[in-house]
């Protein structure tokens, strides 16, 4: 399974022959290396409505006439534009033929903002994805703050692979980030979410020197983790001393 970062919340996995794109936003994106006009996907899945997230989302959806997974709210939004969508709500699993998703818990809304007619239009329960394939299982956690139940979700799912916010001010920073991190006891984990806009502006490397050696890994855009070893888009290894590619 080859797992890549694109900027902000954008995260690509490569599966079974499925490709699937969690989170979209690519126009708009200045620390994307996508191009919205030619970016191929199978599937979408959406952690919330937020612009930031659904993105190109029905660009990308009709052209590639990919599946899109989202709240029963946004997922109806969607839907009224043309695409084909799959609602799921929180703590409701369902097996697809590439793979498991399962949707947890987010503390962060979820909305539509339309400043013209200046209507805020309600998008459902925000959410966090695990997705499981290949014997593989990855989270993540879409916009949110630090939760305890973030234990029960590190106690309950062998998580390989987890993407955080790190951004503050909408989402957890790097101190909570680093709690999340040994909550979910994730082997790896990518922080994201930050650098885009002003009010997320971090060092990435200020959340993954908290935590222990190995397990933080700054990707940039474009470059991949391959399950279970780690390397980048080249298949060159960008952290050659972590005991993850033993
Ligand atoms: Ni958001
Ligand atoms: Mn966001």
């Amino acid at each position: 399974m080859n797992v890549s970062y694109h900027g902000h919340s954008v995260v690509k996995i490569e599966t079974n022959g499925t490709t699937i794109l969690i989170d979209p936003f690519i126009t708009g994106n200045a620390n994307t290396d996508l191009d919205a006009g030619s970016v191929q996907a199978d599937v979408i899945i959406l952690t919330h409505g937020h612009g930031d997230h659904v993105g190109d989302t029905v660009d990308i959806a009709k052209r590639n006439h990919a599946l899109v997974i989202a709240a029963p709210e946004l997922s109806d939004l969607l839907g009224w534009e043309g695409v084909r969508t799959h609602p799921m709500s929180i703590g409701g699993a369902y097996t697809f033929d590439f793979g498991k998703v399962k949707l947890t818990q987010a503390f962060h809304s979820s909305s539509y903002v339309n400043p013209e007619s200046k209507t805020i239009i309600y998008t459902g329960m925000p959410a966090g994805i695990l997705f499981t394939a290949e014997g593989k299982t990855i989270y993540h956690a879409g916009d949110t703050g630090l939760f305890y139940d973030m234990k029960v979700i590190g106690e309950r799912n062998k998580i390989d692979l987890a993407f955080l916010p790190i951004g503050d001010n909408h989402t957890m920073g790097p101190e909570d980030a680093a709690i999340a991190t040994e909550w979910l006891q994730a082997k790896q984990v990518v922080p994201i979410h930050f650098n885009t806009f002003p009010f997320i502006k971090q060092d990435p490397h200020s959340f993954t020197s908290l935590l222990e050696e190995g397990i933080g890994v700054v990707l940039q855009p474009g470059e991949a983790i391959c399950l279970p070893v780690i390397k980048d888009a080249r298949g060159e290894s960008p952290h050659s001393s972590t005991p993850a590619l033993s």
